[in-house]
């Protein structure tokens, strides 16, 4: 069995930066230290911070001190704002590069502007987006819902960062013709776009493709997606546990991908795992074979 990982794989940059502020805050703790939502879509490095003293909350009225991280998909302005009037002391761990969106779709409104954005609605990012551009930007899933689009003056089009290209230019290319004038904007992270493109590449050479992230991670459920257009057997885990091994190990080459909120520990875990199993099982079969003879 061979194992084959792909060149891109596990925290992004917007991730890593949250951990390593996280990570210095928790070494400093002095007071309450909580994460506004789970920090990232992992449970099992939310469950280790929260052993370490971060809690995440859902409910800000629950709280009136400490230190209150926003993570790095971001949060709308009033959220932001009702952080401040509760006077807690702000730990913005937003990407950068989402940072730049809410910057974009906030000059744009003031500019006259529509805002869409292409994404799914109910993902944090597009909620948080949305609150750039006071709750009015337009979402827009998929092709069809293009076509409920009014016809507009002025449009400005973002996207969320983990879609994939295919979706966006399809979309955006509809757009078009909605509207006067419309500014179209790429957004979707560079980082996104090596993983998914690598994920094809190894998924196109691999008997069966190991996905490894969280269940509710969207930029990992876009690797299954990928993956599972170039490769008939694609098995989604969280962790090494999840995974069937006796039935993964009878493919002769297994690719390895992991979304961008998947740490380092949890994808060598799995691959060591594999390698292991693998050897052994090779063992046997020599041992098995001398036997015979
Ligand atoms: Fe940021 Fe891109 Fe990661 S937007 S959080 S670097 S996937």
């Amino acid at each position: 069995m061979k194992i084959i990982m792909a060149d891109n794989a596990g925290f992004c940059f917007g991730v890593k930066r949250a951990m390593d502020i996280v990570n210095n805050e928790i070494n400093n703790i002095d007071g309450k230290l909580y994460s506004y939502g789970p920090l990232i879509h992992n449970p099992q490095v939310v469950d280790s911070l929260e052993q370490k003293g971060l809690k995440a909350i859902k409910d800000l009225s629950k709280i009136n001190e400490g230190k209150i991280i926003i993570r790095s998909h971001g949060i709308p302005k009033y959220e932001e704002d009702k952080m401040i009037d509760l006077k807690l002391s702000i730990v913005d761990c937003t990407c950068p590069y989402v940072k730049a969106v809410h910057k974009r779709v906030e000059n744009y409104m003031n500019k006259g502007y529509n805002i869409v954005i292409i994404g799914n609605s109910k993902h944090p990012e597009v909620i948080g987006i949305n609150g750039w551009c006071n709750n009015k930007a337009l979402i827009v899933e998929n092709i069809k819902s293009v076509e409920q689009l009014p016809f507009m003056d002025k449009v400005c089009v973002v996207a969320q960062t983990t879609i994939t290209k295919e979706k966006f230019d399809t979309i955006s290319k509809e757009i078009k013709a909605k509207a006067s004038i419309v500014e179209i904007f790429n957004t979707i992270c560079k980082a996104t776009k090596e993983r998914q493109e690598s994920a094809a590449t190894v998924a196109k050479i691999s008997d069966a493709m190991v996905v490894i992230g969280g269940y509710k991670s969207s930029n990992t459920l876009k690797l299954v997606e990928i993956s599972k257009k170039y490769c008939k057997n694609v098995f989604h885990i969280e962790t090494i546990k999840d995974l069937p091994l006796q039935e993964v190990l009878k493919f002769n080459t297994i690719g390895i991908t992991a979304g961008a909120s998947t740490p380092d520990w949890i994808i060598k875990e799995a691959i060591e795992t594999m390698d292991n199993l693998n050897n052994n099982e090779m063992m046997e079969a020599i041992e098995s074979s001398f036997t015979q003879i």
